[in-house]
């Protein structure tokens, strides 16, 4: 993680097109809700296809402070042990390296019955509230006090109900759904997150003896089960990661197989790049795509899933930088998430905002600059955009792009480009 006054920094100059094989590694907002899921029965778990991402070292370091022991058992492989008697606690200083931390507060309470959690603060893109979690956990039969910065809950037994979600929150499906598996009778959560990291970590609780139907759909039920038991699990492939290679291509031009991405994880993104130039077509072995032309702008728009998440936005926002003709992004989840425009404008780039809105006029070319990065997906935006900068781009606090992506650099030199750590 970021040291005070040390920071990463990628340095990209522009190169040919790209070309080869880059293989996507688990999938970052599954692997860190599975690994969460973990604090609810005791026992042995291995866990494969876990990417070596900081954000991966923090929910291990979050587990161990509570007694688990976490291991890398091969470069893929996390193997975990859950003893008895943990403490149930998340410090701040966990929570606050990594909001998604929030998540063990509903495992934590359907297994030991109480969770100290801290309160997460905002971050880059603006105040992040836990309320919608808060609330379906309380449905359940939980009480919440809050006192120092911190969370306490309490329940002697969950009991199961239907939840009404306000928004179809990931993080407040997430902890619901953990919550629920062990509570007595049936829960039904209305107005589901349908994401498939949902998906991927209901199979999880399934086979660790849950009884969750629906989970990819906006109604899961859940059955009470009286016990869970650990089991091993493959984390299914980072479709972001997928995606921002794609756009990579798409910048820069070439022919790249995106090995194990997912179609079917991802179709809304995969439209809209085809709308926009980008030839895609699914294999046995993932999705190989063509980019031989400029790209042509489109209109995009944030939306919960099915929509297009706003984890892909910078990189659309990155590829219309570049494309003939001006596109419109609409933010719909998170307001503030805009702060990188200000580095791609450093680089040339003619966007505008107004309110939750984006308006890019695409240039023939950036030219390559200083910019920071302020989040993961920012950050892996700006090397993105560099990939077809006239000139040099230096991306400094490049450590928010390790908390999500594995080997990025060498993945993109691996296809070619000029790309290396200073
Ligand atoms: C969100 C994204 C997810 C992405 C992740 C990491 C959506 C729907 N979710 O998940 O795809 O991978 O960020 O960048 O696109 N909210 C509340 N109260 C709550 C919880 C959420 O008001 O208790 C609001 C948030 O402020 C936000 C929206 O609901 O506007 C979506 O939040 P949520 O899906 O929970 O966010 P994440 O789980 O972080």
């Amino acid at each position: 993680m970021a040291v005070s006054g040390s920071s990463e920094r990628i340095v990209v100059r522009p190169g040919g097109p790209l070309a080869g094989r880059v293989r996507i590694s688990g999938a970052k907002n599954s692997v860190l809700k599975i690994m969460a899921a973990t604090c609810l029965a005791e026992g042995t778990y291995v866990l494969r296809r876990v990417p070596a991402i900081t954000d991966v070292e923090c929910m291990s370091d979050l587990l161990a402070s509570m007694g688990m022991t976490v291991t890398r058992t091969a470069p893929d492989e996390l193997t975990i042990v859950h003893p008895p008697n943990i403490v149930p606690e998340a410090p701040y200083e966990l929570v606050e390296r990594m909001r998604a931390s929030i998540v063990v507060l509903g495992p934590l309470l359907a297994r030991y019955g109480r969770a100290r959690v801290a309160l997460p603060g905002g971050d880059d893109f603006g105040p992040r509230p836990i309320d919608m979690h808060l609330r379906g956990l309380e449905e359940l039969g939980a009480q919440f006090e809050s006192s120092h910065g911190y969370i306490e809950a309490t329940a002697d037994q969950l009991v199961g109900t239907t939840i009404v979600l306000e928004f179809p929150s990931v993080g407040a499906t997430e902890n619901a759904l953990m919550a629920s598996v062990l509570a007595t009778g049936t829960t039904v959560i209305e107005n589901a997150a349908r994401e498939p990291e949902i998906s991927d970590l209901a199979s999880f609780l399934n086979r660790m003896g849950a009884d969750v139907k629906g989970a990819g759909s906006p109604t899961i039920t859940i059955e009470g089960v009286g016990e869970l038991a650990p089991v091993s699990h493959d984390v299914i492939p980072d479709r972001i990661e997928a995606a921002t290679f794609l756009a990579a291509l798409g910048i820069a031009g070439g022919e790249v197989l995106i090995d194990g991405a997912r179609a079917d994880h991802m179709e809304m993104f995969v439209q809209k790049s085809a709308d926009m130039g980008i030839q895609i077509v699914a294999t046995q072995d993932g999705l190989l795509a063509t980019a031989s032309q400029r790209l042509q702008a489109v209109d995009v728009s944030t939306l919960p899933y099915p929509g297009l998440a706003t984890d892909y936005k910078p990189f659309f926002v990155a590829m219309l930088t570049t494309a003939t003709g001006v596109g419109i992004v609409t933010e719909n989840i998170f307001t503030g998430r805009f702060r990188y425009i200000d580095e791609l404008v450093r680089m040339g780039a003619d966007i505008r905002t107004e309110g939750h809105h984006a308006v890019v006029r695409g240039q023939q070319r950036l030219s390559g600059a200083p910019v920071r990065a302020h989040d993961i997906r920012a950050g892996a935006a700006l090397v993105v955009a560099a990939l077809g900068a006239e000139g040099e781009t230096v991306v400094s606090d490049a450590e928010h792009i390790d908390r999500g992506y594995e080997l990025f650099v060498e993945k993109l030199a691996g296809l070619g480009a000029d790309i290396r750590r200073a």
